[in-house]
């Protein structure tokens, strides 16, 4: 990426509890990020949670507990910038000037709306929820990003801002910094625990899909206990053993060891002990963050204030970016 300025910008939806997959695959990536580029956002993407229906109360506890989250998972608002998505207007300003350069073709493309729609059913969702990868590009173009690290399953909505944003500066002149995705390959995709062939997720049926960041010592280690194994008793990873390759990723994420050491550790110890060794690797692990959640999620004030200066760093991006693409088009007087 040369000498460009380097412009990091990722979000979650403030949609409920997080799971160690958010954490592994999204947030834990973040931390050390922030002292390798010249600017770190964090948004809370409250706008894109309301692509399917929402409680209007829970939604907003939700921005400020996963703003919580963020910042006792490791984020500085002293390094980094945190906002509300809904509090800065350009992002839905934004989302038209890019729907009118996207296509309706390419966006029945993306797989997260097939999965979100029932089939036969697509017809009854919202409009919304078809246009979500628009309002990220818009999220992501605003800032010249170009560092976003997610998850796998968000790897085809950058690489659609990514082709948004080249249409663009090809017919107008050069507008928009190419936004490049980061993915951890080990946990791009955090494996469900009662079904490793889906991936970890809070809309999963069961409450033993996942483990949440606020979960105790005891569920943690009944969750851990009743997780799907695969056919043998060897603590090993590999192509035919999706269940165990899963759970040795996590321990060897939060361990900081590598999967092979943790292999040789059990080797011919059976699944029990790496079981409740695993557990308590997560427990001793979250105990750090959920301490430090409870103490940041009681000053509310607070909270607040790091979203408003987070909102008013960032303005004067937004609002360029914004202010070139109209003129370029034409629009206004
Ligand atoms: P969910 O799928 O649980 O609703 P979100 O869509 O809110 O989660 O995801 C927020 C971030 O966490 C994204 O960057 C996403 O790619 C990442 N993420 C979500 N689930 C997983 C998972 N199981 N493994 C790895 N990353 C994940
Ligand atoms: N769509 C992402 C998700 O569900 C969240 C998101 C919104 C995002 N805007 C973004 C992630 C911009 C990275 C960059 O996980």
């Amino acid at each position: 990426m040369g000498n460009k300025k380097k412009v990091l910008f990722s979000g979650i939806q403030p949609s409920g509890v997080l799971h160690i997959g958010n954490f592994l695959g999204a947030i834990k990536q973040w931390v050390p990020m922030q002292d390798e580029v010249d600017e770190a956002i964090y948004c809370v993407v409250d706008l894109h949670a309301i692509t399917v229906p929402q409680d209007p109360k829970e939604l907003k506890e939700n921005i400020l507990k996963t703003t919580a989250t963020y910042i006792a998972c490791g984020i500085d608002p002293k390094k980094s910038s945190i906002f509300v998505q809904s509090t800065r207007p350009e992002h839905t300003e934004m989302t038209w000037l890019l729907n009118c350069h996207a296509s309706i073709g390419e966006l029945s493309r993306m797989t997260q709306f097939k999965d979100k729609t029932v089939s036969g059913k697509e017809q009854a969702s919202t409009i919304g929820l078809f246009d979500y990868p628009i309002l990220m590009a818009s999220d992501i173009l605003l800032y010249q990003s170009t560092h976003v690290p997610v998850g796998d399953d968000q790897k085809q909505h950058v690489e659609l801002a990514r082709n948004i944003a080249q249409r663009i500066n090809n017919k107008y002149g050069e507008i928009f910094t190419l936004p490049e995705p980061v993915i951890k390959k080990s946990v791009a995709r955090v494996m469900g625990l009662d079904d490793p062939t889906k991936k970890m997720s809070k809309s999963a049926g069961s409450g033993l899909n996942y483990i949440a960041l606020d979960d105790g010592a005891d569920d943690i280690k009944r969750k851990i206990t009743k997780a799907v194994t695969d056919s043998g008793s060897e603590v090993k990873s590999g192509p035919d053993k999706p269940a165990l390759t899963n759970l040795l990723n996590i321990y060897s994420e939060f361990s900081g060891k590598s999967v092979t050491d943790i292999e040789v550790e059990f080797a011919g110890k059976g699944y029990g002990e790496f079981k409740s060794s695993l557990a308590e690797v997560i427990i001793e692990s979250l105990k750090p963050i959920q301490k430090k959640y409870e103490e940041v999620i009681s000053d509310k004030a607070g909270l607040i204030k790091i979203l408003n200066t987070g909102t008013e760093k960032i303005a004067p991006i937004a609002h360029k970016t914004l202010r070139e693409l109209k003129e370029k088009i034409g629009l206004g007087l």
